[in-house]
């Protein structure tokens, strides 16, 4: 940052300055150790920059006057557990500028340095992640290390190997070569991992930022391959060949090295176009899988850098504007308690609209009872609103001066909002629950979830159709969603015969979604739609997954103890054993990319409910249940009406009973394999 001191101070004033700056490094050294070393900052990135700004200004000024001073470090990341190792050459840091009018004068301060050279700039967006060294001997990974201290870091390279597609092998023969990037977690993976925390009732994760510095420090392999961390590289740090001329270059070098580029980036002959770059990124950085807080500007043409040289900590040829988080001020008007999937209660702000970032916003989510509690957040306050990674909006201060004398505390209720039944806190969760499975809210967003765009994708099946039909009693479980009929649909008010048949349709084509999808559905405590999809990667059917034990599921990596145990659990309750059924029996048979489901209508087996029991001699009940599955029919594990065809190999139980005092049809072994015969390969 770069300030004018155009002021004269006197000796008094410069002792309390010299104070005031102690003070400060003081601060400025507690957010570091919180920021680098605990992943935990206290202070957001702005609030901390403020302060390195200020910190900076009041260093030049009492080095004009000459006061011995002692000077800002570079933040350490380093953790014991690790083994630390020196980077080949210096992993530095950038400085920044929150100011056009700085940028600008960055800009003058290179054309005063380089005269009548020629130089053009590059924009690229300044991924908000952690620093990583990627070292290659003669093209083979060799080592990975985090920044550390700029000169030595932590050896993470067992954790930076789980990231899908990290390149063991480069086409580059130098005998060592240093590829520097950014790990972070993208935006889709941290929100999926806070949904599933506040589901489990537990804290939120503060920010992507923190919860990948966390993982990448873990050493939990397990843990860290289940988090999905990703990686960025931008820049060659030392290299024992030369290789290219432009900073352009060497971002076309990494893509075809194999490593993932940036998602865009811009060269600019001039400053002015340079800006109108930074301000296209502000734009459009919202589409980006990643945080971007700012633009970085560099110099494009490389053998300019050793001219423009570096400080202590930055070099001098790149610098990054970083965008100013937007805030506005606005009323509480209510604490509003909404009933989760799950039974947890999330008390939501509703807020006096106000615009932030180009949206309206009229809510904010308060997350739990002690985050109100803590921040003191009352009805009638007046307090800022900031949009946290760009989408959702928190409140992140209350104006105490504003608050109105008559203002009293929160109470957060001790029963639930909608049922009236007591809500409980359970050990190590900071959320409070209503443990009532037929709370009508509850069954709701477990609808709402299952026809959702990342599980079953049920296209016009929205809340308020939902809630109509939960109503008028057509919908009480997922299963009542592939029962509804035409009729039930066109009664609802002010519904038209093209939207009725519209979403039959879509219901109908849910039937074969992928396995992951209906698994996610399902909403099983912990399993979002990642582990879903190693689940039914793994699996491949539901009835695999079924059958597995809490130490084969165990097994998984990404899985663990707590989920395998929930799993097991999910799938042996009573209730949840019968709507699986009631799905198969109503055609749910999801695919798994390898099952190719027969649509031959004639087919013996074509959309008809079988339920098999005994043991056959040719093959397993499993092996059985999927060619008929692949020839279109349905499994269930239990005799009902719905059921079409009970095969009974020897050995069987009360299940034939029951179906003969239904008149159900009875296959034997023989009697599947002739009607298999000729249509199962
Ligand atoms: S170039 C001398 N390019 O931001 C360092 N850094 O706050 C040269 N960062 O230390 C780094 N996106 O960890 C560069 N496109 C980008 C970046 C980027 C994010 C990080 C990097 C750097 C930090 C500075």
């Amino acid at each position: 940052m770069v300030s004018n001191i155009t002021k004269t101070y006197s000796t008094s004033e410069i002792r309390a300055l010299k104070a005031r700056y102690d003070k400060l490094l003081a601060e400025v050294s507690l957010h570091d150790r919180l920021y680098y070393r605990e992943n935990n900052p206290r202070i957001s990135d702005f609030e901390y920059d403020c302060l390195k700004s200020e910190v900076e200004r009041l260093r030049e000024i009492l080095s004009v006057y000459a006061v011995e001073i002692e000077d800002t470090a570079i933040g350490d990341d380093r953790n014991s557990g690790f083994q630390s190792f020196a980077h080949l050459s210096p992993m530095m840091s950038l400085s920044n500028t929150y100011s056009r009018e700085e940028l600008f004068q960055f800009s003058s301060r290179l054309e005063a340095t380089l005269g009548q050279r020629k130089f053009s700039y590059i924009i690229e967006p300044k991924i908000d992640g952690i620093a990583i060294n990627l070292i290659y001997r003669r093209g083979k990974f060799f080592r990975a290390l985090t920044r550390g201290n700029g000169t030595v870091g932590d050896d993470v390279s067992a954790n930076i190997k789980t990231i899908k597609g990290l390149p063991l092998e480069i086409e580059n023969h130098a005998e060592a070569i240093e590829i520097r990037g950014e790990v972070y977690m993208d935006k889709q993976t941290f929100i999926g991992i806070n949904k599933i925390r506040e589901e489990q009732g537990l804290e939120p994760f503060a920010n992507p930022r923190n919860l990948a510095a966390g993982t990448l420090k873990t050493l939990a392999i397990d843990e860290v391959a289940g988090r999905d961390l990703k990686l960025i590289t931008y820049a060659v740090g030392h290299c024992s060949e030369k290789i290219v001329n432009l900073q352009s270059e060497v971002l076309e070098l990494l893509k075809n090295f194999g490593f993932a580029s940036q998602e865009k980036y811009w060269m600019a002959k001039n400053i002015e176009e340079a800006w109108k770059f930074v301000e296209e990124l502000n734009e459009t950085r919202h589409i980006f899988p990643y945080w971007t807080d700012g633009a970085v500007l560099k110099v494009n043409e490389l053998q300019l850098y050793e001219i423009l040289g570096a400080t202590a900590k930055s070099p001098r040829w790149a610098i990054a504007y970083k965008f100013t988080p937007e805030r506005a001020t606005t009323k509480i008007k209510n604490v509003v308690l909404q009933v989760g999937r799950t039974g947890i209660i999330t008390p939501v702000a509703d807020l006096e609209s106000v615009q932030l970032s180009g949206t309206n916003v009229s809510r904010a989510t308060l997350h739990n009872a002690d985050e109100i509690s803590k921040k003191d957040i009352r009805i009638g306050d007046y307090v800022t609103v900031e949009k946290a990674g760009e989408i959702i909006p928190a409140i992140v201060a209350v104006d105490g001066t504003r608050r109105s004398a008559d203002s009293m505390p929160f109470v957060f209720p001790k029963t639930c909002p909608s049922c009236g039944s007591q809500l409980i806190q359970l050990p190590g969760e900071v959320a409070w629950r209503c443990q009532n499975l037929c709370c009508l809210p509850q069954i709701q967003r477990r609808l709402e979830h299952f026809v959702s765009r990342t599980a079953m994708d049920i296209d016009g099946l929205g809340s308020a159709i939902i809630e109509k039909l939960m109503a008028v009693k057509k919908l009480n479980n997922i299963a009542d969603i592939y029962r509804l009929t035409f009729d039930d649909l066109e009664r609802l008010e002010k519904f038209g015969t093209k939207s009725a048949l519209k979403i039959l349709s879509n219901i109908d084509h849910s039937k074969n979604r992928p396995l992951w999808r209906l698994l996610h559905g399902f909403g099983i405590l912990g399993i979002g739609e990642q582990t879903a999809k190693i689940l039914a990667n793994h699996f491949h059917s539901l009835d695999n997954l079924i059958a597995a034990t809490p130490e084969e599921l165990e097994q998984i990596s990404g899985v663990g103890i707590k989920l395998s145990h929930g799993i097991v659990s999910f799938f042996r309750e009573q209730h949840n054993g019968n709507i699986l059924d009631d799905l198969r029996m109503l055609g749910v048979v999801p695919g798994d990319g390898r099952l190719e489901i027969s649509r031959n209508q004639n087919s013996k087996f074509y959309a008809k409910n079988f339920v098999l029991t005994g043991t056959l001699s040719s093959m397993t009940r499993q092996e059985a249940a999927e060619k008929i599955e692949r020839l279109g029919g349905n499994v269930a594990n239990a005799i009902s009406r719905q059921v079409n065809v009970l095969i009974a190999g020897e050995n069987c139980g009360s299940k034939l009973g029951k179906a003969q005092s239904l008149g159900l049809e009875i296959w034997n072994e023989t009697d599947l394999l002739e009607n298999l015969n000729g249509v199962v390969a």
